[in-house]
């Protein structure tokens, strides 16, 4: 059986503008930026693949999730993983069916093999059956097939594409190339309406530069301060904008710093939801430092977030005595016991004289009204030890988060958002 082959329809036009995808995605609780927009708004226009890039958690796969609900398509994933062979992506024939299927037709084929005297003459006959098993009864389509024989247009998510192997990355590239799919057995299915195509990559391997020369390329990094507040409130966390405000600015701070994760977007919403919880309407460093583990995920991290929180918090606090006073950490949390602080106060000032006046100073005392005894493991030490004051922050480091995304791997090419 020959499955005719359906010309692609012109681009669909779900989107009037950059402007409307702009709304409809902020409609779904997505906040666009005009880069993202715009590049969104191309693609729906020329009904090429979306290739995103960028560390963890900036919404790579919540935007092909918006883009399903904004459009009201059905979205179809392909999640992709080292050692993934192309029957999971594209189609497998259902051979427990197929198998069932002759079991119960044991008869019928007595009857069609009753007058072959033969084996060769039985295996002829039997192959001349083929098609009744090879059709797309016992087809079972996966995720690639699916989407380009869907009867409605869809959204199809390949999903971190860098850990599917190469093989895999070819099949691909053929079905992205003319939206189609070859069954040998059946024919060649073609898209009724191309499908949205958006593949993500953490960057965890070069892809091939075929595969990118067939997409729309866009490097998603996190987002400015004015987008993530907005990102904040969109969400409902609980927290006051004030807080949230704040919130942000701290949070790009710790990503100024030399973390080896830095805080994603879906972790600054997970903090604010923190603070609310804990009933936390102003932010000090005190309380931030209790739950920095909700953003900081390996020890070295926490301690260097712990360090630099007090200055981060407020900038201002770069005069030590009696203005660190003013945002002491006990008063306004009574459920959290900051014992020794006061007392560190005293005493920890002068332990290193260069740093006097520097706002690390702030971190040394939050750390050690915190720390015990041994909790660093030797790479911390090597790396400075937590008595040194913290690295300078540097100017928020917007592209920087992941391993692969680390400023060392991509030199200086960053970009920069707009
Ligand atoms: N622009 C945005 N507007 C609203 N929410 C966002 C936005 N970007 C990210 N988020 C939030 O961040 C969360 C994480 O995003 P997502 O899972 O898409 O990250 P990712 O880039 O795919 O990360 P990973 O590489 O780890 O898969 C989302 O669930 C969403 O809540
Ligand atoms: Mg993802």
């Amino acid at each position: 059986m020959t499955v005719q082959p359906v010309p692609a329809d012109s681009a669909p036009a779900d989107f009037d503008s950059p402007d409307d995808v702009a709304r409809a995605f902020a409609e779904q609780g997505y906040i666009t930026d005009r880069r993202l927009a715009t590049t969104t708004f191309v693609m729906s226009r020329l009904a090429k693949p979306l290739l995103l890039e960028g560390p963890a958690g900036v919404g790579k796969t919540e935007l092909a999730k918006t883009l399903a609900a904004a459009t009201g398509r059905r979205l179809l994933r392909l999640q992709c993983y080292e050692g993934q062979d192309e029957t999971k992506a594209l189609y497998e024939w259902d051979y427990g069916k197929q198998l069932l299927y002759t079991q119960i037709l044991r008869e019928k084929t007595a009857q069609l093999l009753a007058d072959t005297d033969t084996l060769e003459a039985a295996v002829d006959r039997v192959a001349g059956a083929d098609s009744a098993f090879f059709n797309e009864r016992f087809l079972a389509p996966r995720p690639l097939l699916e989407a380009i024989r869907s009867e409605d247009p869809v959204v199809l998510l390949v999903d971190e594409v860098d850990r599917a192997d190469e093989a895999l990355e070819a099949v691909l590239l053929e079905m992205l190339a003319e939206y189609q799919v070859s069954v040998p057995e059946l024919g060649t299915f073609v898209a009724k309406q191309a499908p949205y195509v958006v593949l993500t990559s953490n960057n965890t391997r070069d892809l091939s530069a075929a595969l990118k020369r067939r997409c729309l390329h866009l490097f998603l990094e996190y987002p400015d301060a004015d987008r993530e507040l907005e990102i904040l409130r969109s969400k409902r966390t609980g927290l006051g904008d004030a807080a949230a405000q704040r919130l942000v600015d701290v949070v790009r701070g710790l990503r100024g710093l030399d973390l080896r994760k830095a805080p994603s977007i879906s972790e600054t919403i997970d903090w604010a939801r923190t603070l609310a919880v804990l009933g936390v309407s102003e932010l000090d460093a005190a309380v931030l430092a209790d739950t920095v583990s909700v953003v900081a995920k390996y020890e070295r991290d926490v301690e260097r977030s712990r360090q630099a929180l007090p200055r981060l918090v407020d900038p201002n606090a770069t005069v030590p005595s009696s203005q660190d006073q003013g945002h002491g950490h006990a008063h306004s949390h009574g459920s959290h016991t900051h014992g020794g602080h006061s007392h560190d106060h005293s005493h920890d000032h002068g332990d290193h004289g260069d740093h006097g006046d520097h706002p690390a100073d702030d971190g040394r005392r939050v750390r050690a009204a915190k720390d015990t005894p041994g909790r660093h493991d030797d790479s911390f030490g090597a790396r400075g030890g937590p008595a040194d004051a913290p690295a300078a922050p540097r100017k928020v480091g917007t592209g920087q988060g992941t391993r692969s995304f680390a400023p060392g791997n991509r030199g200086g090419a960053r970009r920069r958002p707009v």
